[in-house]
């Protein structure tokens, strides 16, 4: 097993049956964590890089099966921000001394290409670097975006296991998925994707599959994290046991993709008490503070409990780790 480890962090190469070994031996995680901890510091840094997180609607017409604002729950209160609540929620980012700005929402086409592009270029007269994070669109979609000043785009695959794919996303093609992904990459977006954890009828050889799927992508983010059952969704009554796997999906990615950046997810924390520390301890470098205001951010009810940060606090706790935060945009450095 530590063979395994050792191969990993030497070459950045398993195949699918190592991966699958060292998901399913737990007496080996310690050391696993250990690895992916030496291999971040190693490669990309004891920095960590903030992300400011602004959740602009959570008006969508999707009908995932795991979230809480899928299309058919209809105790949600939906929300959308007008443009400009979106840029006085950048401007209070940018004073706030952030590098970047993630710009996350439902699938909510009242969002068309002329308003996004007009928050865009307004909000690119700052200095800071844009994520968007806004699900699935055409490449001419994608490309228009990406000339009014997007850098970075958030679309995580979900799961690469396409049967499962399907059931927990009715009306929606793994296939189409994927293209958006490759048109992101080819329009040269730094891309992120990333997966659940924790899926009912999700197998070991899935999760080894979705990573081997990160790596094949050369995706430059990836945002792993434990599915956190929601009582308004089909998916209420599944046990929501999925921290450690979740923890060892991201080690195994980091091993195998050294200087990449992976957020330690909100889920991680909302799961497990210190989960946002245990993650950047076992290959995480990126955290994405929310900057909404209190009463939007638990409107964005993808799932229940969501941690938030607490800046002082969390600084305190990366100093006592040895860590530091960031200053510059955070680009993948290859
Ligand atoms: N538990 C955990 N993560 C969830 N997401 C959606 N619903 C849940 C849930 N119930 C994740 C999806 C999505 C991201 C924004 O939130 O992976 O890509």
């Amino acid at each position: 097993m530590n063979s395994i480890i050792e191969k990993a962090k030497s070459l950045h190469q398993l195949s699918k049956n190592e991966i699958i070994l060292l998901l399913e031996n737990n007496s080996i995680n310690d050391n696993l964590f250990k690895a992916a901890d030496e291999i971040r510091e190693k490669h990309v840094g004891a920095k960590i890089h903030l992300r400011a997180l602004i959740e602009f609607s959570n008006i969508c017409k999707r009908n995932c099966k795991y979230c809480g604002i899928r299309i058919q729950n209809k105790n949600t209160k939906r929300f959308r921000l007008s443009p400009n609540e979106i840029l006085n929620l950048s401007e209070r980012a940018v004073q706030k001394g952030f590098k970047t700005i993630v710009l996350q929402s439902a699938e909510d086409d009242y969002y068309n290409i002329d308003i996004l592009g007009e928050i865009l270029r307004k909000i690119k007269k700052n200095d800071i670097a844009i994520t968007l994070s806004i699900g699935e669109r055409k490449f001419e979609e994608y490309k228009m975006l990406k000339e009014s000043g997007a850098d970075r785009f958030l679309l995580r695959i979900e799961t690469t296991d396409k049967e499962l794919y399907k059931k927990l996303h009715p009306g929606m093609s793994y296939e189409n998925r994927e293209d958006c992904l490759k048109n992101l990459k080819n329009l040269g977006y730094e891309t992120g994707t990333g997966c659940l954890v924790g899926l009912p009828g999700q197998t070991t050889e899935s999760l080894a599959n979705d990573i081997l799927f990160f790596k094949e992508l050369n995706a430059d983010m990836v945002g792993i994290g434990p599915l956190i059952p929601h009582k308004d969704t089909p998916l209420k009554n599944t046990p929501a046991n999925g921290f450690l796997l979740s923890l060892k999906v991201m080690a195994i990615t980091r091993l195998l993709m050294p200087d990449i950046n992976i957020p330690a997810t909100t889920a991680m924390e909302t799961l497990q008490k210190n989960g946002r520390i245990i993650a950047l301890q076992s290959g995480a470098n990126v955290v994405m503070p929310n900057i909404n205001d209190n009463e939007l951010k638990t409107k964005y009810d993808i799932y229940p409990g969501k941690a938030y940060v607490d800046y002082s606090e969390l600084e305190k706790e990366l100093k006592l780790i040895g860590r530091t935060i960031s200053k510059d945009k955070g680009f993948r450095v290859k």
